[in-house]
């Protein structure tokens, strides 16, 4: 057997990071303080020393700490790479598909990736909890109490009453299978949450209320840091070990990538899977090459946003940074893909996509395609994909239907970012989407 599955072996996970940027061909714009507009190379003491450092760090290559290093190996890492032959089959097409499977236990998301640096930093440096905001829609919190738990934390994670209403099955198991001290938002633990709750005390909450929370949080307990999913620099740092992992499989196999694919919120997953394919790119050493960020209609920063300084919520509220951001008004409808729906990209995406290196697509938000490519994936693949991993997989199989048309045999690389096996909401929401099915449904 060749060219099924590509595993790397253990003894070959990478043992460091790579950060690009030293390797822009443009500064990072700095990031500011909001009211005197001045540099700042620091991040609120919020966060671990480890994080703001690694924010601001000029360094190529950033050493996994061994510990980290064993985590990933116990949580399955090296990730496998797999070559999708029955989905290209099914499609008929000559392109080569492979996918980067990130949606396997035990966290079942690649914010696994991120959620266990951020975790040890922690307990290095003396704190006993994380906190951090929990989406019902997303995978990420199980990531940060799961990453909490491995290096002996209480993971905080504050959730919105409203949140924690419809998702009784969620609560029931962070907070009796994971014992993760879950609060629900507005709280009564931080002077934030009783404002609110004075104004309602049934009040159902928001993101942004949530973000202050653990802001507060953090900020006034001595044992408690936050941790954090996406958008700044140390996060999508931790995100390379995906990309390469994956660079040493195509070597492995001796292939090249064309197409690159992953969908795209504040951008940690896309950016972890291209981030050494870049560098080359950025170096000339490789080209027909393309990076393809999958947007949904509700949130698409980078295809029709503006880059411009932005002020950001929560923990890093008071400071300025650079990136696109897509006017929200009136707020978007809700989504499947509930992770990708954000109004602004990561700083370093956001400059690869102002040079032009970075090309998109956009989905409408009925999520129809989706919702199929999905169902075509867990029948010729056998992963029930997050939705917003469809994203990725729509675009993959778009691009592979154009190969076909062209009669052309591209290499595409697409991440599977998450499964949804774990989300007990989300299985309702496929099935509520998608209806009964009608007989003799074809997918095209
Ligand atoms: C499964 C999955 N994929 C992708 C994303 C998008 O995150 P990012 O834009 O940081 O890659 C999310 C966010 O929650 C997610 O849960």
């Amino acid at each position: 057997l060749s060219g099924e599955r590509i595993d790397l072996p253990q003894d070959d996970i990478p043992r460091k990071w790579y950060n690009i940027i030293p390797d822009l061909p443009e500064p990072l714009p700095a990031y500011k303080d909001a009211i005197s507009g001045r540099e700042i190379k620091r991040l609120p003491e919020t966060y671990t020393k480890t994080a703001s450092n690694l924010e601001f760090s000029e360094q190529r290559w950033i050493e996994i700490p061994d510990e980290v290093v064993s985590a990933y190996i116990q949580c399955g890492r090296p990730r496998p790479l797999i070559r999708a032959h029955r989905l290209e089959k099914y499609l008929k097409t000559p392109a080569r598909i492979y996918y980067k499977c990130e949606d396997l236990p035990p966290a079942g998301t690649f914010k696994t990736n991120t959620a266990l640096p951020q975790a040890y930093w922690a307990m290095k440096e003396g704190y006993s909890r994380t906190v951090s905001v929990g989406g019902s829609k997303t995978r990420t919190k199980f990531a940060h109490v799961f990453a909490a738990k491995t290096f002996r934390l209480t993971p905080t994670i504050f959730m919105t009453r409203a949140d924690c209403e419809q998702n009784r099955d969620q609560v029931f198991f962070l907070k009796k299978m994971f014992e993760a001290d879950l609060l629900e938002s507005p709280s009564n633990r931080t002077k934030t949450g009783r404002i609110y709750l004075k104004e309602n005390p049934v009040h159902p909450g928001s993101i942004r209320i949530a973000m202050e929370e653990i802001a507060e949080e953090a900020m006034l307990s001595r044992d408690a840091v936050a941790v954090t999913s996406s958008f700044l620099n140390h996060v999508l740092l931790t995100q390379t070990i995906m990309g390469l992992e994956f660079e040493k499989q195509l070597e492995l196999i001796d292939e090249e990538p064309n197409i690159l694919i992953a969908s795209v919120g504040a951008g940690s997953s896309f950016y972890g899977l291209i981030a050494p394919f870049m560098r080359d790119h950025l170096k000339k050493k490789l080209d027909n090459v393309k990076f393809l960020a999958v947007e949904s209609e509700t949130s698409s920063k980078l295809t029709d946003g503006e880059y411009e300084y932005i002020s950001i919520q929560g923990p890093m509220a008071g400071l300025l940074v650079k990136a696109y951001e897509l006017e929200w008004e009136p707020p978007p409808p809700p989504i499947r893909g509930e992770g990708i729906k954000t109004k602004n990209t990561a700083p370093i995406l956001s400059l690869l996509r102002y040079l032009g290196v970075i090309d998109t697509i956009v989905y409408p938000k009925d999520e129809k395609a989706i919702l199929e490519a999905a169902r075509i994936f867990l029948q010729t693949e056998g992963h029930l994909l997050a939705p917003e991993s469809a994203y990725a997989v729509r675009a993959a199989i778009d691009e592979s239907i154009e190969a076909k048309k062209m009669g052309e045999t591209k290499v595409i690389v697409v991440s599977v970012s998450a499964t949804t096996y774990l989300e007990f909401g989300e299985k309702g929401g496929y099935t509520s989407t998608i209806g009964p099915l009608p007989r003799g449904i074809r997918p095209f």
